[in-house]
This record gives structure tokens, C-alpha cells and sequence, in this order.
């Protein structure tokens, strides 16, 4: 089996979930920044990290998404602020999902990464801060080991 690791990030943390994948993946395995990913055709698994930007995917990621070919095995990997598994975070993954042609999802994980302190000073700043900025100081320190083992599990099992 042909794997493709993709992901994008901006500060680290998605790329720490990518970097794992890339380690717990058997097999002939590529990983590639969103930015110089080729087409997935050619490959079996795609794995494809984004992190989380106005509650959905980053827009590199969601454009990838939506060039995936259909009938692939896809495996879904994100980080955000706001808490893991809160509605915040499962809505953007099913949101991921949905640019999708009829793929077959072998698994998802997401986990909280630590926001850059500007942009937390920004959104606090605005006349509506969003919802996700409570969950920001337990962010802190994510992804942490506890997060990357769960992960290797995951990918382990697939
Ligand atoms: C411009 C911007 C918008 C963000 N919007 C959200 C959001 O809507 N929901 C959320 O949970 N986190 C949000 N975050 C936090 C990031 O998704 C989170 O810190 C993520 O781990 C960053 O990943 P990276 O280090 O791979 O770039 C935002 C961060 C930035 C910079």
C-alpha cells in the first residue's frame, strides 16, 4: 500500500501529528507540506492534517481535500484551541469529511494545539470573540505526548 502523508501548519502542531504519522505508517509512505503535496492519485492511503481556522479547516487544506480523487482510503488528523471533542472541533472534522467524494474514512483524530499568543490577543480584541477562545489556555503544551501516543494507537490500528 502507497501512502501520502499531507498536512499543513503554521506554528508546528499539525506538523507534530503529520511527523508521527509519518513515523507509525508501515509501508511506502511520502509527506509532503500541503504546499508541495502532488496529486493524490497515485496513492492508496492519504493522510491529511489541517489545522483549525474560523471553525473549518485551513483553506491550503480544504482546497486539498477537495482535489482528492474518490474511492480513496482517507485518514483526517487536526489540531485547533478549542477542547478535543467538543462540538467545535467535531463539526469542523465532519466539515472535512464533506469535501470528500465518496471516500472510505479509515479514521480521524484530533487533538488541541497551543495558539500563537498574537492571534489570542487578537481574537480576545474583537467586539464578538469566538467560542473556542475559552478552551485556549488548556491548549497550552499540546501537542503533548499523551496526544501523539493516542495518535500512534489510532494509526497503529488502521
Ligand atoms: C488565524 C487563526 C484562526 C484560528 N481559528 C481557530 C478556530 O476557529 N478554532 C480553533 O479551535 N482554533 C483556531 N485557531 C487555533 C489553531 O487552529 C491551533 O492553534 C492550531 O493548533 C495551529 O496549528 P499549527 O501549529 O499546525 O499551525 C486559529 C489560529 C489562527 C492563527
Amino acid at each position: 500500500m502507497k501512502s501520502l502523508i499531507v498536512y499543513s501548519s503554521q506554528t508546528g502542531n499539525t506538523k507534530k501529528l503529520a511527523d508521527v504519522c509519518h513515523d507509525t505508517l508501515t509501508g511506502d509512505t511520502d509527506i509532503y507540506h500541503v504546499n508541495e503535496a502532488p496529486e493524490p492519485d497515485s496513492y492508496d492511503l492519504i493522510a491529511v492534517g489541517f489545522w483549525l481556522q474560523q471553525g473549518k479547516p485551513d483553506p491550503l487544506s480544504m482546497d486539498y481535500l477537495s482535489r482528492i480523487p474518490k474511492g480513496k482510503k482517507i485518514f483526517l488528523f487536526a489540531t485547533h484551541a478549542a477542547a478535543k471533542g467538543s462540538d467545535h472541533a467535531t463539526q469542523a472534522m465532519d466539515y472535512a469529511v464533506t469535501l470528500l467524494k465518496e471516500p472510505t474514512i479509515v479514521g480521524t483524530f484530533s487533538c488541541q494545539g497551543e495558539a500563537n499568543p498574537k492571534i489570542l490577543e487578537k481574537a480576545k480584541g474583537k467586539p464578538q470573540p469566538p467560542a473556542w477562545l475559552k478552551d485556549a489556555p488548556q491548549a497550552v503544551g499540546h501537542p503533548d505526548t499523551a496526544d501523539m501516543n493516542a495518535l500512534k494507537q489510532m494509526i497503529k490500528n488502521i
